[in-house]
């Protein structure tokens, strides 16, 4: 039955991170070793995160979990296997990467990110397809941490190098959706573990900024307000730490803007206001906005503003923000 699988998934997982982490410290790990030395991790941090590899074999963990007398197809189902649907041979799904354990806020390894080092995959990431334990869209990784760092701010990034890098940095309220776009149940989950704000601090590019401006509603969407960290320099938090310092991060956090400023100044750097008809496309873009907010106060507060910048009755920028909060109920 389920739970029965459940466990039986857990422990599963738990055995091949434990393989993988051992792996990485034998001889025959060496390389996966000096990549994550190479990125910087210490032997400290690469513990904390439970890191591992997997070798460039088509059965090492088969061969292992075998002996431990787990079937093929049990294995399999975890996402640990894979099977050719020509042979209908089984073999290990991670191959020749550096191993990331995703654990969940109990403890439990619900699944795995594994990063190439080399070969000819030119997939850079490869994760844990949906398992009885493991479900990207309610999965954070490094909550299990950032749920004890004491903080009611979380720091919320893409790629699980940049939660390993912002930790070993000191910053240890950081989680990352590893790949996967924010969903209403993250948003839920941060919620209920009494987290009031989320600085997010997704990749500088245009991926990054799409996924900002969507984050935000998710997480207005369960009251929780959002901060919108910017980079220059660099592209991503674990980038940005390496080059800068973390210094210089802490100044990028208190330096973040609240997610209407940040999207207000966006969109205010893509038009001309001096220009005819800048105004008005200015006003309706940041309208369309502001009628997005929940909390009647934070739209009026917007509402002035920029009314304000534009030189318009406020009244009238009143009107616009409710015909389009009227036309969507
Ligand atoms: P990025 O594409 O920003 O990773 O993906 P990156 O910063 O270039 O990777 P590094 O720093 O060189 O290792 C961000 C995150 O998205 C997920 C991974 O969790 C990754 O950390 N991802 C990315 C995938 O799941 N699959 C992919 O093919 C790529
Ligand atoms: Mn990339
Ligand atoms: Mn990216
Ligand atoms: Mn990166
Ligand atoms: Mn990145």
């Amino acid at each position: 039955n389920g739970i029965k699988r459940r466990t039986r998934a857990y422990e599963m997982n738990r055995e091949a991170g434990r393989f993988f982490h051992k792996y990485l410290y034998s001889p025959a790990g060496k390389e996966g070793l000096d990549y994550l030395y190479g990125r910087g991790l210490t032997d400290h941090t690469i513990r904390t995160y439970g890191l591992g590899y997997a070798p460039d074999t088509w059965d090492s963990l088969k061969k292992h979990m075998n002996s431990l007398g787990y079937s093929d197809s049990e294995m399999e189902e975890a996402s640990l296997l894979s099977k050719s649907s020509k042979s209908g041979n089984y073999f290990d799904f991670f191959k020749y990467r550096v191993m990331f354990p995703f654990i969940d806020v109990r403890g439990n390894i619900v699944g795995f990110s594994g990063r190439v080092i080399g070969g000819d995959d030119n997939r850079k990431y490869l994760n844990t397809k949906a398992t009885a334990v493991y479900n990207k869209s309610t999965f954070l990784y490094s909550l299990n941490h950032a749920k004890n760092a004491g903080k009611s701010v979380l720091i919320m990034c893409e790629g699980n190098l940049d939660v390993i890098s912002m930790y070993q940095a000191g910053f240890k309220n950081a989680v990352a959706t590893c790949g996967t776009a924010i969903t209403d149940s993250h948003a839920r989950n941060i919620a209920n573990l009494g987290f009031k704000k989320v600085i997010l601090a997704y990749d500088s590019d245009a991926a990054g900024q799409k996924a900002t401006a969507r984050a935000m509603n998710i997480l207005d969407k369960v009251g929780i307000s959002a901060n919108v960290l910017t980079m220059q320099g660099a592209k991503d938090p674990d980038e940005y730490i390496k080059k800068f310092g973390k210094e210089a991060f802490q100044l990028l956090i208190d330096g973040s803007q609240s997610g209407m400023d940040y999207e207000l100044k966006k969109i205010r750097s893509e038009t001309d206001l001096s220009a005819p008809g800048g105004k008005s496309e200015y006003l309706k873009k940041a309208v369309g906005f502001i009628a997005n907010i929940n909390s009647p106060i934070d739209r009026a507060v917007y509402i002035s503003t920029i009314a304000q910048e534009c030189d318009v009755n406020r009244a009238n920028v009143d009107i616009a923000v409710n015909q389009i909060i009227a036309k969507r109920n």
